[in-house]
């Protein structure tokens, strides 16, 4: 292609990634084509992953409430019943609402948008295999690699959907099975065990670590998070490895062992759901057509300014290095914008928050206490629990607590840490004072409205600069 027709960027994926990075450069006055082979934009985070999920988790807690909830309220409710097509129908159309949202958004800003799959001829062109049959050839002074993730399958657990689940079976179950077990007690598994066991499943998560949550949950937290989905009726295996598993008759089995050694024992249930991570995902790209590398995990190895050794071809999301999170991977792309239309950009990755949609809610950002004490970085702590805070006792949802951790001489703050009802709201908050290099005691000092759940993460933070008034 001459450079005149050459497009200023040629996007390969249309998740979150590749979607805000298509606006953003329609939005910058660049000539910009997207290519994705879905057939509907979104990614995985709008397809299968966040929205979906989130969806899920809100009416399954809805109607775990109704049935638990209510009669110590005031409220009585008689013949409340499951409708589990209608649950999904009410999940699928918040998707389909939002994925042709991005399409909109895709005209608005002038972004050309190919339906099919990409993979590189040479280092300025990529072939498409359309959708609707037939191919294509885009050409672009850059190429921006969007490809994202998938999951990580367990050796000898061939995932069917229906049996042998991944996440994306997860959330399209068509009966609520009697016996669901999880591999993996991280954000996944966790998610999709609140769901189904709200919805009647009786279920038990197998971690191979002595800790839930995954990675980068403070400890404490997480201990507090495996008493309360304990409590709601979630069983916990935790130390615990998944041997090998295997399909028997009407029913899964599973053989675990102690993580340290020892116990072993068969587990089996209708359903069981791998949870164990994902990966990278560059197949069928055609990135040895063009000798560009990936690391051990299968990321695609990038500089600080997202370029891969071909300067022109860069990568962000979670094809790439760096926490799987939608908003991570969208941070990413106005920066790679950024990058290519001024030359510079920004991602502050010491501050991108994590929340986790069970019920209550668990959120962080920055540094837990066991990140600190392994760097040995001297820190000092506050706590509130919701239960020493007004509105949570007033909506009487007083499970959990506030934590905030600073540096004991300058007394910025390094992680705020919270489980408990709207924490992924509240989060943003403690994003904010991170971002911007607060004190515990800014925050001390900031008026919060009273009686909300925001003033348990004041008094946290009168807690590390001082003392709580409530608690
Ligand atoms: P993806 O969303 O995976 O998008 C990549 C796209 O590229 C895909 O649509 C794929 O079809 C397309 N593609 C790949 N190869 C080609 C090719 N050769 N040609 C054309 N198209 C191609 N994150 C959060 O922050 N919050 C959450 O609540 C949350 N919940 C999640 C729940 C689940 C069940 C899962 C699985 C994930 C969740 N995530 C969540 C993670 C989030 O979905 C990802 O971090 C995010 O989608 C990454 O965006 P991406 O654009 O990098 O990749
Ligand atoms: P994860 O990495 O969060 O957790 C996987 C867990 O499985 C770990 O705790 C690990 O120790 C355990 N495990 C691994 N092998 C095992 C074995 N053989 N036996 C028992 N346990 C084993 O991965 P997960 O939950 O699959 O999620 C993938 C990613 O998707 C997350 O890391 C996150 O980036 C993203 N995500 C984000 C969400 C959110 O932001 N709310 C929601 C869902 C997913």
């Amino acid at each position: 292609a001459t450079e005149a027709e050459q497009k200023d960027l040629v996007i390969i994926g249309g998740g979150v990634a590749g979607y805000v990075a298509a606006i953003k450069a329609g939005q910058e006055g660049m000539k910009v084509t997207c290519i994705e082979k879905r057939g509907t934009l979104g990614g995985t985070c709008l397809n299968v992953g966040c929205i979906p999920s989130k969806s899920l988790l809100n009416n399954s807690h809805l109607y775990h409430q109704v049935l638990h909830d209510t009669k110590h309220r005031g409220i009585e409710v008689e013949g409340v019943k499951l409708n589990l097509a209608q649950l999904m129908k009410a999940k699928d159309s918040s998707v389909s609402g939002l994925t042709k949202g991005v399409e909109f958004l895709f005209k608005k800003n002038g972004v050309e948008y190919i339906k099919g799959e990409a993979s590189f001829k040479d280092e300025h062109t990529v072939n498409v295999k359309l959708n609707d049959g037939g191919e294509t050839s885009v050409s672009g002074k850059n190429i921006l690699i969007a490809t994202g993730s998938e999951v990580t399958p367990f050796p000898g657990l061939m995932i069917d959907e229906k049996r042998i689940i991944s996440s994306t079976g997860a959330i399209a179950l068509e009966k609520v099975p009697e016996k669901l077990l999880v591999i993996g007690g991280g954000i996944i598994g966790l998610e999709m065990a609140s769901v189904w066991s709200r919805l009647g499943s009786k279920v038990t998560v197998v971690e191979f670590l002595d800790q839930i949550g995954g990675p980068g949950m403070d400890l404490e937290i997480a201990k507090a998070t495996q008493k309360i989905l304990k409590k709601q009726g979630i069983t916990f295996k935790t130390g615990t490895k998944v041997l090998s598993g295997a399909l028997n008759g009407d029913l899964v089995t599973l053989d675990v062992d102690s993580a340290k050694g020892g116990k072993a024992e068969s587990l089996d249930a209708d359903v069981v759901l791998v949870a164990i991570g994902r990966r990278p995902y560059t197949g069928g790209l055609g990135i040895e057509n063009i000798g560009l590398e990936l690391d051990e995990r299968g990321r695609v190895i990038i500089d600080s300014e997202y370029r891969t050794k071909i300067p022109h071809i860069r990568c962000v999301g979670d094809a790439t290095f760096g926490p799987m999170l939608a908003h991570k991977a969208e941070e990413e792309a106005v920066a790679v914008v950024e990058y290519i239309k001024k030359g510079y950009g920004h991602v502050n990755y010491g501050c991108i928050p994590s929340v986790m949609y069970t019920f209550p809610e668990v959120a962080w950002v920055g540094q837990s206490e066991q990140d600190l004490k392994k760097a040995g970085i001297p820190y000092k702590i506050g706590t509130f629990p919701f239960a020493a805070n007004s509105r949570a006792k007033t909506n009487l949802d007083t499970d959990g607590m506030v934590k905030m951790i600073a540096d004991p001489e300058t007394d910025r703050i390094l992680g705020v840490h919270i489980i408990g009802p709207n924490a992924g709201e509240m989060i943003a908050e403690g994003t904010l004072a991170l971002e911007y290099g607060a004190s515990s005691e800014d925050i001390a000092r900031t008026c919060h409205a009273h009686p909300t759940l925001a003033e348990a993460f004041k008094e946290a933070a009168m807690a590390t600069s001082g003392k709580a008034i409530h608690f």
